[in-house]
């Protein structure tokens, strides 16, 4: 048990930080070509904000959230996903009030008890949009095309863009009616969720794994011949931005997301040979959330990808950055006459800010070198009790193995000019 982190959680190596560095910098850079700032929120919130902003007979809320009572009697939950909590955060610092559409990104992880396979984790990261407060489909399409972009920017191939709307308050019970008339008589063969999801979100029933509600399913009506003029026309306007933007997508009227407060637009991007965990990113217009959390009504609209699973397809494509690990110098100090000299001369090359480092232990020779290449230092100083007698050390190239003598007083900025020229 002390010696294995929980189930479905996953250490991040030194060896792999260099990956998510990588991501996180084509996040970042990609944000700021759009206009998307950062915003960081905490990674508990209060339980009632995912009651009411995912909705209570999601799956999400139903089976798979961290929650505890604090030590004060308060009900907190792990952030299972981050719109509710950006718009809490929107709501809290009266973030309208500085602009009618804020464009927020963030980085982190999310928390869900979810059956651990490949793809899929108990704590996971997420790179997520947030536009809030624009009811123009333009930006609609200006979100879907930041996630193709996205993973277009890391290489990724073979992505498919599924789009659909999944209507408003206004339309969406009429399409509830014409489902549950098209599954009463099924009703027995449903699995036991479905059942249960027939009376409390029969749309969901669309989205079941199990192959027998998977066939029940086949001919059930679709939401978007039930549309309201309204979300008709928004849809409308999405699929030609995006076709104006060059953006391939599939129409998919049986796209239902796992959070109940989508309205109109919903997508998801999909890389399939990732298999069943296959959706690297999910997302959609959420019209009614801000008024539910207790704002003014306000539109908005946004996605969230999976970063475990964009970092899986990029292994898959061969496409992962390798570690660049690399120093400058590694000095070595042979005998113990020459560690205070060695120390020092380490303290002078980072003051320089020259990325250097030794070996504390009194190893041999042979094994500070050893040291020194899996450092990927450029060079090694070598410092011995002969050469402090003369003032010197010996500079040695690591890659041409070349090496000579230089004075102690020129060796900085000696070994400056080399690396940084
Ligand atoms: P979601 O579809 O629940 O949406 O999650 C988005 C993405 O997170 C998924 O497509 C998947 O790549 C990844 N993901 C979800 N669960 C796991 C898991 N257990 N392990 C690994 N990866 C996972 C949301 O979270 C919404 N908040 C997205 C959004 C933002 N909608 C509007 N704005």
């Amino acid at each position: 048990m002390l010696t294995t982190g929980p189930r479905g959680t996953k250490d991040i190596l030194p060896d792999t930080v260099g990956q998510w560095l990588y991501i996180e910098k084509v996040v970042r850079d990609i944000c700021a070509l759009y206009g998307y700032k950062e915003i960081r929120t905490p990674v508990f919130e209060h339980t009632e904000l995912f009651l009411r902003g995912i909705g209570e007979t999601t799956d999400v809320v139903e089976k798979e959230m961290y929650t505890f009572t604090d030590r004060g009697e308060r009900s907190l939950t792990l952030r299972p996903e981050n719109t509710a909590a950006t718009v809490r955060a929107y709501l809290e610092h009266k973030l309208y009030a500085e602009s009618s559409l804020n464009k927020l990104f963030y980085i982190g992880s999310m928390f869900r008890y979810d059956r651990p396979q490949a793809g899929r984790y108990r704590e996971f990261h997420q790179f997520g949009i947030e536009a809030l407060g624009g009811d123009n489909p333009a930006v609609d399409a200006e979100i879907i095309m930041l996630a193709t972009q996205f993973l277009k920017t890391l290489g990724l191939a073979e992505l498919e863009l599924s789009l659909n709307s999944v209507g408003c308050p206004k339309c969406r019970p009429v399409y509830r009616e014409k489902l549950q008339d098209f599954f009463r008589d099924k009703l027995d063969e449903l699995c036991p969720d479905c059942r249960s999801r027939y009376d409390r979100n029969p749309m969901r029933i669309l989205d079941c794994k199990n192959d027998k509600c998977k066939e029940l399913s086949v001919g059930a009506p679709n939401i978007t011949d039930c549309l309201c003029d309204e979300c008709q026309d928004h849809f409308t306007k999405v699929q030609s931005l995006l076709t104006v933007a060059g953006i391939k997508f599939n129409l998919d009227p049986r796209l239902v997301r796992g959070l109940d407060y989508y309205t109109k637009t919903a997508f998801e991007v999909k890389y399939a040979p990732l298999g069943a965990q296959s959706a690297v990113a999910g997302g959609g217009r959420y019209d009614g959330l801000i008024e539910e959390c207790g704002g003014n009504a306000t539109p908005a609209v946004g996605f969230a990808v999976g970063l475990e699973r964009v970092l899986l397809a990029l292994e898959k494509q061969g496409l992962l950055p390798e570690n660049e690990l690399t120093s400058d110098a590694f000095v070595i100090a042979l005998g113990d006459g020459a560690q205070a000299e060695a120390f020092k001369l380490l303290c002078n090359l980072r003051a320089k800010g020259l990325k250097a480092n030794m070996d504390f232990a009194g190893r041999s020779m042979k094994a500070q070198m050893k040291q020194a290449n899996k450092a990927a230092a450029q060079f090694a100083v070598i410092v011995g009790e002969d050469e402090i007698k003369d003032a010197c050390a010996v500079l040695k190239n690591m890659q041409t193995g070349e090496q000579e003598k230089v004075l102690l007083e020129e060796l900085v900025n000696k070994l400056y000019a080399e690396v940084k020229d």
